[in-house]
């Protein structure tokens, strides 16, 4: 068992493990992948603020999100095949999280179905849905989502359509995979996922093979969303679709002040400052960046959480000291699923919530609620760099 002391320890094995065409699925940004890397990038630029001789001792990474209590404020963002990651790997991924005590979100392009995941986990979870035409499928899907209890919607704004990712065009990705001679070869070294992929079921779309009437290859992720997506959306369309579910709602993938005071506005209980990773609008600013702005316009009307670029705790820290009340992790956990399934998860928690801690605790925080503007040292004109 290797000793695993960071969230980059994870990526290598996942990468190992893992096929080709779903670890480079998971690792793409669009087109130039600048704002995959940039999210990142930004979040390095921003430096902590050592004090000392402050009493750390009683901290705590507990906070809230949407009033529900968290071990620390960080979610597991919904991320599409999951359960091509690792055999069942949603169903790992909710378990790992509903342990730890922070909450998972369930993809609608995930592998294990939303019944799947409600059978093995005993706390609500949350479900993500896309902005789609097609109002059959999505009161059936909601239904289905509140029959297994979730307790919030996530409704991503910010893929009507599906940015380009070069390794997925060219790695021919589908869920399963085709078995071509290049993905033969690739799997004959992936042997483990293979064993496992083989004595679980669940190697479809569980949301929408069997769900939806389709003439695009159920297999495809592109091709469903060329055919379903809804390019018309609206602030109207999204308010019928927050009332069509008549719970709490998360508006994921605003960047902009505008588009902040419209989701607050229009009743969002929370929003995800967010640019899909860097999978959607290549050249978009990183998240972290433009976090302080939205803050300012809406932090009291709403609460704004932040997503893309997260690798550790100590990027948490950042978010939340520039006024993130919580963070979503997508990639960090699914490298720990791609590495070590559950345990996986459970590792890039632990990995993350230590990091928290320890960093809170030598800028002399002992509160997630108490950390500020003042925990940071962040260069001039950061966040005026670009107008
Ligand atoms: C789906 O949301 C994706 O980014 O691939």
């Amino acid at each position: 068992m290797p000793v695993i002391t960071s969230i980059a320890d994870l990526k290598r094995l996942h990468k190992r493990r893992t096929p080709k065409m779903f670890y480079d699925y998971a690792e793409s940004g669009s087109y130039t992948e600048q704002t995959f890397r940039e999210n990142t990038e930004d979040f390095a630029q921003i430096r902590l603020n050592q004090r000392i001789a402050r009493d750390m001792t009683g901290r705590t990474t507990k906070s809230t999100m949407l009033g529900q209590e968290v071990a620390m404020p960080v979610a597991l963002a919904p991320v599409g095949l999951t359960g091509m990651q690792r055999a069942d790997g949603e169903i790992k991924a909710a378990k790992a999280a509903e342990k730890f005590g922070v909450p998972y979100t369930l993809s609608t392009m995930s592998i294990c179905s939303i019944e799947d995941v409600a059978e093995n986990v005993s706390e609500p979870f949350w479900f993500q849905i896309y902005t789609l035409t097609d109002d059959d499928y999505n009161k059936r899907v909601l239904e289905r989502a509140r029959a297994a209890g979730c307790s919030a919607l996530v409704i991503t704004v910010d893929l009507q359509l599906l940015g380009q990712r070069h390794k997925d065009l060219k790695n021919g990705l589908t869920a399963p995979p085709k078995f071509t001679p290049a993905v033969l070869a690739d799997l004959a070294t992936k042997w483990r996922w293979g064993i496992e992929m083989l004595q679980t079921k669940r190697r479809f779309f569980g949301n929408i093979v069997g769900h939806v009437d389709s003439a695009a290859d159920p297999a495809s992720l592109s091709s469903w969303t060329a055919e379903k997506f809804d390019q018309s959306l609206n602030w109207d369309r999204i308010k019928q679709l927050m009332d069509m579910w008549g719970g709490k709602v998360i508006l994921k993938g605003i960047l902009s002040e505008e588009d902040a005071e419209m989701a607050a506005a229009t009743g969002a209980d929370a929003i995800v400052v967010s640019n899909h990773g860097g999978r959607q609008l290549d050249g978009a600013l990183s998240s972290i960046r433009m976090l302080p702005k939205i803050v300012n316009a809406v932090g009291d009307k709403t609460e704004v959480w932040l997503d893309s670029g997260i690798r550790s705790g100590q990027d948490v820290l950042k978010a939340l000291a520039l006024g993130a009340k919580g963070v979503m992790i997508g990639r960090a956990y699914v490298y720990g699923l791609g590495a070590m399934g559950e345990p996986g998860v459970t590792k890039a928690l632990e990995v993350i919530q230590k990091e928290l801690d320890t960093s809170m605790a030598l800028c002399g925080e002992r509160r997630i609620e108490n950390l500020g503007r003042d925990d940071l040292l962040i260069p001039n004109g950061f966040f005026d760099t670009y107008s």
